[in-house]
């Protein structure tokens, strides 16, 4: 069977932006039949931006009860942690001989690292280390450790697909044939969703509607969307941030007459009180099953352990064959 794995970095609390951007489509990918599927937290990657252990372990229990909230199925999907697969990371090493460093001087996350700092007078590589550096290979061990065909990513992540072939590639050539090259899987329709400025929707902008923070929270942030000074009777555009949320939670009958009420005339204070109702009425039930797991962390936990079992016995085999063909064994 055709395997699909992805990875979710825990680096900080989930927003809408992620629900919509990601999360969303990846469950329902997880559930097709034809593909077994391996979705992991990659809190060894999340170790070059989160170097708070409180923080570590709190994102991580964080985004596992997100993934479990929002519909992840431990049963079909192997649910599991990078950092309890220690093969990913002989693998890494393995994987670290044989891509040219050329290669990761080209990686964009670290490029932009570098312009930043020549930008700013400084030495190239100030406050750059080598996890930002080599992430791309951890990345390509986690993907070809379990013989991946499909990898959902969202866009930003294409070049380390691309590094990921090339690593492939490489292995192959001086090794023998044996990795699968896996392929992106790049939804189309997801569009950038919107965030409380009207810029994309990112907690490194502070302008996140957080998925599942409590009641007052939602209405609170949902409070704070930018609008304009408007009368309540005044035509509005509907090209604007708190429709654009509104859309996201509400059908297509609610879309609709919210656009009858923007052309009549609404408030901006009605508008964002039938925002906070909708999305409320969509997050409420999957924030009681997050809250739940929160506050059982040893089921999270124990959930992690299983999946990492499974896992493993991939794992187990790919390293076995990697280790004959390097002549370890
Ligand atoms: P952030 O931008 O808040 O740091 P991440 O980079 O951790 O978010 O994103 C995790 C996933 O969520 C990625 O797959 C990304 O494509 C998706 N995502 C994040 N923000 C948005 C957004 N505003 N619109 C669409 N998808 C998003
Ligand atoms: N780099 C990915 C991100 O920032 C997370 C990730 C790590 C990943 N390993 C992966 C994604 C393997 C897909 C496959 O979102």
């Amino acid at each position: 069977m055709k395997r699909i794995l992805t990875g979710i970095k825990p680096t900080g609390t989930p927003h809408i932006g992620n629900y919509f951007g990601a999360i969303k489509q990846a469950i329902e990918l997880s559930k097709n039949e034809d593909y077994e599927a391996l979705y992991f937290i990659a809190d060894y990657h999340a170790l070059n931006t989160v170097k708070n252990p409180e923080l570590f372990k709190k994102y991580t229990h964080e985004i596992a009860a997100t993934w479990l909230a929002c519909g992840l199925d431990p049963g079909k999907v192997m649910f599991y942690k990078q950092s309890d697969i220690p093969e990913v990371f002989e693998l890494n090493w393995i994987l670290n001989n044989i891509t040219p460093k050329g290669v990761l001087n080209r990686a964009h996350a670290y490029k932009a690292c570098v312009e930043d700092n020549k930008n700013k007078n400084l030495d190239p590589d100030s406050g750059v280390n080598m996890g930002l550096y080599c992430y791309p290979v951890l990345m390509a061990a986690d993907i070809l450790l379990m013989q991946s065909n499909l990898v959902p990513v969202g866009l930003d992540q294409k070049q380390h697909l691309e590094i990921t072939k090339e690593i492939a590639r490489y292995f192959n050539n001086t090794f023998g044939n044996f990795f699968v090259s896996p392929e992106e899987y790049i939804p189309e329709s997801v569009g950038t969703i919107i965030g409380l400025d009207g810029r994309k929707m990112s907690k490194s902008y502070g302008n996140t509607i957080t998925l599942f923070g409590d009641e007052k929270m939602l209405r609170s942030q949902i409070n704070k969307i930018v609008t304009n000074s408007q009368t309540p009777e005044e035509p509005k555009d509907t090209d604007c941030a708190i429709f654009k949320i509104f859309s996201l939670f509400a059908n297509s009958k609610q879309i609709e007459e919210m656009k009858e009420k923007f052309s009549k005339g609404i408030g901006w204070g009605e508008v964002k009180k039938q925002t906070f109702e909708v999305a409320n009425s969509l997050l409420a039930p999957m924030r009681e099953v997050y809250n739940y797991y929160i506050s059982h962390p040893e089921e999270i936990d124990k959930i992690l352990e299983n999946g990492a079992k499974k896992a493993r016995q991939i794992a187990a085999q790919t390293i076995g064959e990697v280790r004959k063909l390097i002549g370890k064994e």
